[in-house]
């Protein structure tokens, strides 16, 4: 932006004159900030997607609706060798040193209300580890075990990218080796009211937030990262969120079969909690697997049963993703071909008043904000592959300091696993009335990964008493 004129010149051509109310008032250092905010918003791309917003989440057809095929979490008899040659295979794609794994960690985590990255909740029941210190010890455990290095690449936001390096420098990289360990930032987007105006975050900042988990892959292009990747050997990039103390960072078999059905991107699946629960289903339209959010997925479908009385629509999604590299580098094409639909968050934004100056906090939604969303690309596969997973196993999310969803209920679910990898080790662990864990056992992932590796570590002997605190890690 070269000067005043300029700037005022695009600002009216797109009707945000108002961005420069409070422009006489500013120090010059300010003036340059505001500037260079304003240089980062892509009009053209702003009005097209707030004029197609609300359109961005297309009904589901009537017809042609089904549901998608998925591998089962237990084995039946007849997909035992396939699991057990997936397995191999994800194990050699580790070992051979073709995998890297990637978390989304750009959000703004507005629920949790945390001072910090998210990552950076201490989040373990006993150790108070944080998110990111779980994942790296699960990297590093299954480097050991594997003999391999996995790369791990980080997807921050301008609000949180800083902070996050931070946290990693003053932890030593949790014990990973610093070369492994990739931050890139994400693209941001303007925050808008209804009527298309964007709003300042201060006089002379432009509210902007990041553009979505979709904008990770993007991201991936514009940084540079998938020809890092290529360099370094890497084939498979395995795609987590920040939020999940659960997930396994890399997980042999789902990336295994993924590599076995020559899928360019595959998902794990989990059966819903409830029918109004809030999480996007897979669904299979004209033969394509995709993502309906639950906000566009029909009440009357969500309660469908089969035959059996099982749920129909069962398959949530919980934003464990495998992609091919070469899948992602198609799509991006060299990040400027990628057109994932736009979708409209409705979020409480604060902003500046430009008529009395001053800062509103509102309590209800007063803002769009413009996302994409990672699944999207999921009908662009050629093919795609689908693994049931357990939910003791795998998902608890941290999206609220109480409540569902909560901060409580992740900490009550990783006590819940390990307690139920205790006792499949033959532990005697002691429970409430209710079948509750009656003590609280954290296992940490250098320690066991799974129950598997839980078991060669010899638990049995192990006594606990009720209300006891044991670590394992
Ligand atoms: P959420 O949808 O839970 O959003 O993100 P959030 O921003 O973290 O939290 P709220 O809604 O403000 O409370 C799911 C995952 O996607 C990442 C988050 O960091 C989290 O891992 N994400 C989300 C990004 O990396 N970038 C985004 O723009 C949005």
């Amino acid at each position: 932006m070269q000067n005043l004129a300029e700037l005022r010149n695009v600002l009216s051509r797109h009707g945000q004159d108002h961005l420069l109310s409070f422009w006489d008032t500013l120090s010059e250092p300010e003036r340059e900030q505001l500037a260079s905010d304003v240089e980062q918003i892509d009009f053209a791309r702003f009005g097209a997607i707030l004029g197609d917003l609300d359109t961005g989440d297309p009904d589901l057809p009537a017809d042609g609706l089904s549901v998608p095929q998925a591998f089962p979490a237990n084995p039946t008899v007849e997909f035992e060798p396939t699991y057990a040659r997936g397995r191999e295979l994800g194990s050699q794609i580790l070992r051979s040193n073709r995998v890297g794994a990637m978390v989304v960690a750009g959000g703004q985590a507005t629920r949790l209300g945390y001072d910090g990255p998210k990552g950076g909740y201490p989040i373990g029941p006993i150790s108070k580890k944080c998110l990111f210190q779980l994942f790296a010890e699960s990297i590093l455990a299954a480097n050991r075990r594997y003999e391999c290095r996995v790369p791990w690449y980080i997807m921050t936001s301008t609000a949180n990218h800083e902070e996050t390096i931070t946290l990693f420098e003053s932890a030593d990289y949790f014990g990973l080796d610093r070369d492994d360990v990739v931050f890139f930032k994400q693209g941001m987007m303007p925050a808008a009211d209804v009527s298309g105006k964007i709003l300042l975050a201060e006089k002379h900042r432009v509210a902007l937030a990041p553009n979505g988990h979709g904008g990770s892959l993007t991201a991936l292009a514009e940084n540079g990262i998938l020809e890092a990747m290529a360099d370094r050997g890497v084939d498979y990039i395995s795609y987590f969120q920040v939020d999940n103390p659960l997930v396994s960072p890399v997980d042999p078999l789902f990336l295994g079969l993924h590599a076995m059905e020559r899928a360019e991107m595959s998902s794990l699946t989990i059966a819903k909690a409830s029918d109004d629960e809030k999480v996007g289903l897979f669904v299979s339209v004209d033969g394509k697997t995709r993502v309906s959010e639950y906000t566009s997925f029909p009440a009357s479908l969500a309660s469908a049963r089969n035959a059996d009385g099982t749920r129909k629509f069962d398959l949530a999604n919980i934003a464990v993703h495998a992609f091919d590299r070469s899948f992602v580098e198609r799509i991006v094409s060299g990040g400027k071909g990628l057109s994932l639909p736009w979708h409209a968050a409705r979020k409480a934004v604060p902003y500046v008043d430009t008529d009395t100056g001053q800062t509103v906090t509102p309590s209800a939604p007063n803002a769009l904000k413009a996302e994409m969303f990672v699944f999207d690309a999921l009908p662009l596969a050629a093919r795609s592959m689908l693994l049931h997973a357990t939910r003791r196993e795998c998902f608890s999310p941290v999206k609220n300091l109480d409540g569902v969803d909560s901060v409580a209920t992740a900490k009550r679910d990783m006590v819940r696993r390990a307690a139920g990898w205790l006792e499949s080790c033959g532990v005697s662990v002691p429970r409430t009335g209710a079948g509750e864990p009656d003590c609280v056992i954290e296992i940490g992932p250098l320690h066991a990964l799974d129950h598997e590796m839980l078991r060669e570590r010899e638990p049995a002997k192990l006594q606990i008493e009720r209300g006891q605190h044991v670590l394992l890690e």
